[in-house]
């Protein structure tokens, strides 16, 4: 049997699906899974069981994505703060995600035909050094400039590059905080706090939230545009001021006219983008081979 289960929608599910696809959808989902163990108290049940119905609902979660024409979730399932939960809870929580997501991984071509792409994340995205290792020994490397560090390339430098930043963010479990889950990509992202707790999320909680992202898609799209409009404006301003000072090192202060100053700028800019992409593709390159030495690392402990 299928984990993501096959299965219709009943009528009344349809019918509202249908609804909410007449309006803007999100395209990207993020969802902190939160709740499984005070599920379990409040079940009477063992704690493990509250964690594999969460991960059950996971499933049933990306079922109901589907058919609401979502193309791609992320899901927090486990941070590196949860470490800190007995060794017994840990081990039960890393026995269930090798089980849960080797299935998910066997299902994720046929989810993926269906238009849902999965990836789960931790909070690494948010280890500073790492980051911060990465992009110094980068810079080095292809010799760029301080002007050539923008937010849009610490963007592009984040695990999460190759996505668009999620347009709606579901926590469940009453919590209302982020606990270092996607916190630069989600400044512009309409957040929704739910008090359901997750193992028993429903159909129509996941039809509130995205009602809650289609009440607010005007704003959202409004500060989206103009955070996007000041960051082209903010590198123009730096390529410009580049520009200026370097034509008066080397003009020897004779006056320049504005074509010329044009095609600095342009040229400027070109060689600016080239250092920028092979810096991008050299920190992929680190990073792959830092990933690749934990893994043969895990394997040989
Ligand atoms: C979320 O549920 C799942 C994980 C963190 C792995 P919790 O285990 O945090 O359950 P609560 O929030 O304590 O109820
Ligand atoms: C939140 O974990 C992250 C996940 C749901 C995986 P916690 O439920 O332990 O978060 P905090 O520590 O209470 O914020
Ligand atoms: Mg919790």
């Amino acid at each position: 049997m299928s984990w993501i289960r096959e299965g219709e929608l009943n009528l009344l599910e349809k019918i509202s699906a249908n609804v909410l696809k007449a309006g803007p959808m999100p395209k990207h989902v993020a969802f902190i899974m939160d709740g499984n163990r005070r599920f379990a108290r409040k079940k009477n049940m063992e704690r493990q069981e509250g964690h594999m119905q969460g991960f059950d609902k996971l499933a049933e979660t990306l079922r109901w994505c589907k058919h609401l024409n979502i193309q791609e979730v992320t899901v927090y399932a486990f941070s590196i703060e949860n470490f800190k939960r007995t060794q017994d809870e840990v081990d039960g929580l890393m026995e269930l995600a090798r089980q849960k997501f080797e299935r998910l991984l066997e299902e994720r071509d046929n989810l993926e035909k269906h238009g849902v792409c999965i990836r789960v994340l931790g909070d690494l995205n948010m280890l500073p050094l790492d980051l911060q290792e990465l992009i110094a020994k980068a810079v080095i490397t292809t010799r760029s400039h301080n002007n050539d560090v923008s937010e849009a390339l610490l963007s592009e430098c984040l695990y999460s590059n190759n996505s668009p930043n999620p347009d709606l963010l579901i926590r469940t479990s009453g919590e209302v905080r982020l606990s270092d889950f996607l916190l630069w990509q989600t400044s512009h992202s309409c957040l929704v706090f739910q008090s359901v707790l997750w193992p028993e999320y429903s159909f129509w909680n996941l039809c509130e939230a995205i009602l809650q992202y289609q009440l607010n898609h005007k704003s959202i799209q409004k500060a989206r545009d103009l955070y996007r409009e000041h960051q082209a404006l903010q590198q123009l301003e730096a390529d410009r001021s580049c520009v200026a000072e370097h034509l008066q090192h080397h003009g020897n202060g004779k006056p320049v006219d504005a074509q010329r100053r044009q095609e600095a700028l342009l040229h400027y800019t070109a060689c600016r983008e080239e250092r920028v992409q092979e810096f991008v593709q050299l920190l992929k390159h680190k990073r792959d081979s830092f990933f690749t030495d934990l893994c043969s690392k895990a394997v040989l402990t």
